[in-house]
C-alpha cells in the first residue's frame, strides 16, 4: 500500500457513501464496507500522516469547546418573506412581474418543498469542506463543523476534477419523523428531555459538543442555493444551480418543480405538495417559490432581509376551537401522570380531534385553563394536537386538579422535586405500569431477555398472566402456547432464555429496576460505590449522596424507592426467583455477531442454554457443518458434525474451552 494506493481507496469509500447516503442505492453489502472500513482505520493508523480530510473517518472528530467560533457569511444568508393564502402568492409575483415590465405568465416559477430543519452554510474551497456554519443573524453565524461533517449526504470533497476555488453551498439541515420518534422514544426510557419537534431536535443535535451524539442521529442535508462563489461556472437558472450541486454529490429533491406562475398552477402546485405532505419522511411547513431565471432576480434584488424574487407559501397552523369537557390523568412507564384533555369532538387537518396533550400542571396554571372553557387547539404536522389557548371562559367552570393517589394502584402521587411532573410512587406495583415496564425490565440494556419481546408481553399483560415483573420467573410452556402462534419450541426458547438472564450483574438489575432517573449509568456507580445490594439499601440519603452524580433529589427518589413496602418485596420475590450475580459485567451483546455455531454430541451444559447464550451474543446457531462454520462445539460422543468440521479444518472447541471462552466476553 502507497499514498496513491491509499488516495484511491478513499475515493472508493466516498463513491460508497454517495451511493449509500444520497441516491439511496448501495453498491455493497454492509458488512463488506464495515471491514474495508476497519482496513482503512488500520492503513490511517499506520500511515498518519497519509490522513486526507475527506476519509470517512474523519467525520467524527473531537469534542468541541464550549463555545462556537464566530464566522461572517461574505454573501448574507437571508429569510423568506411569507404568503398564507394563494392570493398572497400570487399578489407577490405580481408585485415582482410589474417590477420587470413582463406578464405574470412569463414568469418562470421553480417550486421546493419549504423543509423544516435549519439553515446551513457549507464552505468548500478546491473542493474540499472547510467549515460550516449556522445562519446566525444573516451576517455572522456560528462554526458547527464538527457536528455537520458527521452527516454523510454532505460531501467532505466535492465530485469533481474542477474544483471551484470557493464554493458556499446554501442548504437545510433536518432530522426524519422516523429518526425523530426513535430519539424520543430512547429518551422516555432514559428519562432524559425529550424535544419538541424535528426541527428543535436538529438544531440540539447541530449545537451538540460531541460529535459522536451527531453522528448517532443521522442528520440529513438538502441543498436549496449557493452562497460565495467563484463563478467558474456561468448558471442561467436557479434549476441549473442545484442540478450542478446534485453533480457534485448533494441530494436533489424529488419533490422540486417548475412551472409558469398562473394562478391555476400555484394552487395546482400547492394541492400537490398538501398530498405528499404527510407520506414526506420530513416535515415541511410550506413551499418556497423562487423566479427560477437568474437574471430577473438579479434585477429585483432585495428589500430588508429577503428577496424580492422568491416567497414562502406557509401551510396553515391548523387551528380550530371546541371546548374542554374533563381532564383525566394518564400514568406513563416511569409513573408520571400527564393531564389529558378530553374535547367536543372537532375535525382539524383532516382527522377529528377528541384529545389533546396537557403537558403538565403548570401548563394548565399558565394557560389559566378549567374545565368547560373554549379551547383553541393546534395540530402541527404529525405532532399531537395541543391546548393552545383559552378562547372563553365558561359559565361552570370546574378547576383542574392532580389527583393525590394514582388513578390506577391508588398509591400516593407526588410531585417530582424542582419539575412540574407528578409521579405514582407504586413503581413496579402499579398496573398501569406494568406492561411498559415488563418491556423495559426485559430490554437489551436491563435483563436482555430478547425472546421476551414487545408484542409478546402485551398479550401477557391483557391476559393478566404477567402481572408483575415477577410472573416472568413464573412463567410455563402452557401459558405461552396457549396463545395465537406460539408453538411449544418458540416457548421453550423463551424459557431457556428467561433462566440464562437469571445470571446478570448487581448494575443491571438496579438498571433493570426502573428506579426513577437512575439509568445505566446511574446503576453502574451506585454498584460500583456500595458493592452489594444489602448496603444500597440501607445507604442513607448522606451516604448516597457520596456516589457520583448522586445529588440530593436523586438521593432522596432511592431512599424512597428502597423504604417503599412494595419495592421491598418486589426485589425480595424477584431474588426467591434465583436472580443473581457475582461481580462480573454481563455479556457484550452482538460480540459473535456473524459467526455460525454449531453443536454436536453431548454436553452437559443444556444445550438450548448454551443456544440462547450464544444467541444473545449475536451468534447463529445451525445444525449442519460447512466451510462457513465458525466453531464447532462438539460434546462427548460427537459423530459425524465432528469429522465433517476436521474434514473442513473448522475450529473446535470442547465445552471446557467453550466456558472458558465465554469467560472472555465478559464487558470491560
Ligand atoms: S431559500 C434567499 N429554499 O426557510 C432565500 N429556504 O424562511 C433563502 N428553507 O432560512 C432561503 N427550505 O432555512 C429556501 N427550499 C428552500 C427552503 C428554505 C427551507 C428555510 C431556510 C431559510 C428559511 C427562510
Amino acid at each position: 500500500m502507497n499514498f496513491l494506493d491509499y488516495k484511491n481507496l478513499v475515493k472508493q469509500f466516498n463513491e460508497w457513501n454517495h451511493a449509500y447516503h444520497v441516491l439511496d442505492a448501495p453498491l455493497i453489502p454492509d458488512s463488506q464496507y464495515d471491514a474495508a472500513f476497519r482496513e482503512l482505520q488500520n492503513i490511517e493508523e499506520k500511515n498518519p500522516e497519509w490522513i486526507l480530510s475527506e476519509s470517512p473517518t474523519q467525520r467524527v472528530g473531537d469534542i468541541a469547546s464550549s463555545s462556537f467560533e464566530k464566522i461572517t457569511h461574505n454573501v448574507k444568508m437571508l429569510s423568506l418573506s411569507n404568503a398564507f393564502s394563494l392570493d398572497e402568492t400570487v399578489e407577490f409575483f405580481i408585485k415582482a412581474a410589474k417590477e420587470l415590465s413582463i406578464p405574470l405568465a412569463e414568469l418562470p416559477i421553480f417550486s421546493e418543498p419549504k423543509l423544516d430543519g435549519l439553515a446551513i452554510t457549507l464552505r468548500y474551497e478546491k473542493g474540499i469542506l472547510r467549515y460550516a456554519a449556522t445562519r446566525g443573524d444573516g451576517q455572522i453565524g456560528e462554526n458547527v463543523t464538527h457536528t455537520v461533517k458527521t452527516i454523510q449526504a454532505i460531501p467532505l470533497k466535492l465530485n469533481t476534477e474542477n474544483s471551484p476555488e470557493t464554493l458556499e453551498v446554501r442548504g437545510e439541515v433536518f432530522m426524519t419523523k422516523a429518526i425523530f420518534e426513535q430519539i424520543n422514544q430512547l429518551a422516555e426510557t432514559q428519562e432524559t428531555k425529550t424535544f419538541a419537534n424535528p426541527r428543535n431536535a436538529a438544531a440540539g443535535t447541530i449545537r451538540q459538543l460531541n460529535p459522536q451524539i451527531a453522528a448517532d442521529r443521522a442528520l440529513q442535508f438538502i441543498p436549496y442555493g449557493i452562497g460565495e462563489y467563484s463563478n467558474e461556472k456561468i448558471f442561467l437558472q436557479h434549476s441549473g444551480i442545484l442540478a450542478y450541486l446534485t453533480e457534485l454529490g448533494f441530494k436533489a429533491n424529488s419533490n422540486n418543480r417548475a412551472f409558469s406562475a398562473t394562478k391555476p398552477a400555484f394552487e395546482q402546485d400547492y394541492q400537490r405538495m398538501e398530498n405528499v405532505r404527510e407520506s414526506l419522511q420530513m416535515e415541511i411547513d410550506g413551499i418556497v417559490y423562487k423566479i427560477d431565471d437568474l437574471d430577473l432576480q438579479k434585477k429585483l434584488g432585495f428589500i430588508a432581509r429577503s428577496p424580492k424574487w422568491a416567497v414562502a407559501r406557509k401551510f396553515p397552523a391548523q387551528v380550530v376551537i371546541t371546548t374542554l369537557f374533563d381532564v383525566d390523568f394518564q400514568v406513563g412507564r416511569t409513573g408520571v401522570l400527564t393531564p389529558v384533555a378530553r374535547l367536543e369532538p372537532v375535525f382539524v387537518g383532516g382527522v377529528t380531534v377528541s384529545n389533546a396533550t396537557l403537558h403538565n400542571m403548570d401548563e394548565i396554571a399558565r394557560l389559566n385553563l378549567c374545565i368547560g372553557d373554549k379551547v383553541e387547539i393546534h395540530r402541527a404536522g404529525d405532532v399531537i394536537p395541543k391546548v393552545a389557548n383559552v378562547i372563553e371562559q365558561g359559565e361552570i367552570r370546574q378547576k383542574i386538579v392532580m389527583p393525590d393517589k394514582c388513578p390506577i394502584c391508588h398509591s400516593a402521587v407526588k410531585r417530582i422535586e424542582n419539575q412540574a411532573a407528578f409521579r405514582c410512587t407504586g413503581g413496579l406495583a402499579c398496573g398501569a405500569q406494568t406492561a411498559e415496564q415488563i418491556k423495559y425490565y426485559a430490554s437489551r440494556h436491563c435483563m436482555n431477555i430478547r425472546q421476551l419481546g414487545a408484542k409478546l408481553i402485551d398479550t401477557l399483560c391483557e391476559q393478566r398472566i404477567l402481572k408483575s415483573v415477577v410472573d416472568i420467573y413464573r412463567l410455563k410452556i402452557e401459558d405461552i402456547t396457549n396463545l395465537d402462534g406460539q408453538g411449544e419450541k418458540n416457548a421453550t426458547k423463551i424459557l431457556a432464555a428467561i433462566e440464562v438472564s437469571k445470571n446478570t450483574t448487581f448494575s443491571t438489575f438496579l438498571t433493570a429496576l426502573g428506579i426513577p432517573e437512575i439509568g445505566e449509568s446511574g446503576a453502574k456507580n451506585l454498584a460500583k460505590h456500595f458493592k452489594t445490594l444489602t448496603a444500597l439499601r440501607a445507604a442513607s440519603v448522606d451516604t448516597l449522596r457520596d456516589v457520583p452524580d448522586v445529588g440530593a433529589v436523586i438521593a432522596n427518589n432511592l431512599r424512597e424507592f428502597f423504604d417503599n413496602e412494595i419495592q421491598n418485596q418486589l426485589i425480595n420475590d424477584l431474588l426467591s426467583m434465583g436472580i443473581h450475580w457475582d461481580d462480573g459485567e454481563p455479556l457484550k451483546n452482538g460480540i459473535l455477531m456473524g459467526q455460525t455455531w454449531v453443536l454436536t454430541g453431548t454436553l452437559n451444559t443444556p444445550r438450548n442454554e448454551i443456544k440462547v447464550k450464544l444467541e444473545n451474543l449475536g451468534a447463529k446457531v445451525a445444525s449442519s457443518v460447512s466451510a462457513k462454520t465458525t466453531y464447532v462445539l462438539a460434546g462427548e460422543a460427537a459423530g459425524s458434525k465432528l469429522t465433517q468440521a476436521e474434514k473442513l479444518g473448522v475450529q473446535i472447541l470442547n465445552e471446557n474451552q467453550f466456558l472458558e471462552l465465554l469467560k472472555t466476553y465478559h464487558a470491560n
